[in-house]
């Protein structure tokens, strides 16, 4: 058994956590619709997940694997940048999950872009509910990359200590600039 999981599955750990039945959650970028799945698995009957991306094509992928799963009630797909969180998303929510990046091996200009994804964070940690995770997985292998993950860590490092928590978790030994996990906790009181 592998202990150190890698970011993807780090991230996925860290939402189970705090997600219950019942629950309101965001994938803030649907892409193939693997996170969309395992969010609407967790949030249960009861629960709602909101999914955003830019692509039809991608919306309409992650639909398909919805009907597959027969779970596509629990979920709301929107064919918009995440940038527009605050206009779909009136409820508080218990978790919001970023892939950063492109829809692997599609055009690499639909990419997520440093602007509004910090857009898409400050509204995130604004919906957020007390006790919630924000998770974004950062890739800085391509054009821009790098600016959006220096983008967010900056933000991120000058969040008020006591109202957030913020984890960096990264492999620093690997080639080939592999995926850095940010995680943010919220919190109602200082800690
Ligand atoms: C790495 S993929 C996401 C993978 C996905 N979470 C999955 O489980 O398959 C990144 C996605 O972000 C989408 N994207 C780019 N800009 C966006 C934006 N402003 N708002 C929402 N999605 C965006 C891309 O179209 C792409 O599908």
């Amino acid at each position: 058994m592998v202990v150190l999981k890698k970011p993807l599955l780090m991230a996925r750990e860290l939402i189970a956590r705090c997600v219950s039945p019942g629950d309101v959650v965001v994938d803030a970028t649907a892409g193939n619709g693997h996170d969309t799945l395992f969010l609407a698995e967790l949030v249960g009957d009861q629960g709602k997940v909101y999914s955003f991306d830019i692509q039809e094509e991608a919306i309409s992928k992650t639909a398909q694997k919805l009907i597959d799963a027969r779970l596509l009630p629990r979920v709301h797909l929107i064919c918009s940048g995440h940038e527009n969180i605050a206009f779909y998303v009136k409820e508080k929510v218990s978790a919001v999950m970023f892939n950063l990046g492109y829809l692997p091996g599609k055009n690499h200009l639909l990419v997520t872009r440093p602007d509004t994804t910090l857009s898409a964070l400050k509204a995130s940690l604004e919906k957020l509910r007390f006790g919630g995770v924000i998770t974004l997985v950062l890739y800085s292998g391509h054009t821009g990359g790098e600016d959006e993950k220096k983008t967010i860590i900056d933000y991120c490092s000058k969040l008020e200590q006591g109202r957030f928590t913020v984890f960096l978790y990264e492999m620093i030994n690997w080639a080939n600039y592999p995926p850095a996990l940010l995680s943010i906790e919220k919190h109602n009181s200082v800690k």
